[in-house]
């Protein structure tokens, strides 16, 4: 895992867009992201049942995998938006970015590779895509039923309770 500012240049989405500035775990966990590594799918077991994870499945990303579908996917992906649940991915072959929004709401871009396990709160505006490799296999673990429904964000999902209770539980962080 590294996490650094988003450069906010024009180019591929998979490229790194590393600004240079990193961003550390601590950061990260005022914005209500959770990062884990994780070596041994035992201690994935325990987090999940400490968190009341019931569910999991995994999801290969790749143009092998989905045909010719993949590129429409990786740019859905990477369209700004949140979530009413948790996002939680456990990452087992190959890499992705996860983009965040910082309070400030600069994108702070976040890399990922095998068994790095992220934990995004419901509520947080994000997106991900693959690397230049165009090849992530990642664990989704969910509560109940899965909820990946992404709602993109605008006026209406500026107001959605999820986001407004996201909101209200941030602490104000000092900007880096
Ligand atoms: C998801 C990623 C793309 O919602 O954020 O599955
Ligand atoms: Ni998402």
């Amino acid at each position: 895992m590294r996490a650094y500012w988003y450069d906010n240049q024009a180019g591929d989405q998979r490229l790194p867009h590393d600004s240079g500035r990193s961003v550390d775990p601590q950061y990260l966990s005022n914005l209500g992201v959770l990062y884990y590594h994780l070596s041994d799918e035992e201690d994935v077991n325990k987090l999940a049942s400490e968190r009341s994870y019931k569910n999991r499945d995994v999801i290969t990303v790749s143009p092998e995998k989905m045909g010719d579908i993949y590129e429409e996917k990786v740019k859905s992906f990477f369209h700004e938006h949140l979530h009413e649940d948790e996002e939680i991915r456990y990452i087992r072959d190959g890499a992705g970015f996860f983009d965040v929004r910082s309070e400030g709401d600069e994108w702070v871009r976040i890399f990922l590779e095998k068994d790095d396990l992220i934990i995004l709160p419901a509520g947080i505006y994000h997106r991900f895509t693959t690397d230049n490799n165009n090849y992530i296999q990642a664990m989704r673990l969910f509560k109940e039923e899965p909820k990946w429904t992404p709602l993109n964000r605008g006026p209406e999902v500026d107001v959605n309770p999820f986001r407004k209770e996201y909101l209200s539980t941030r602490s104000p962080v000092a900007s880096q």
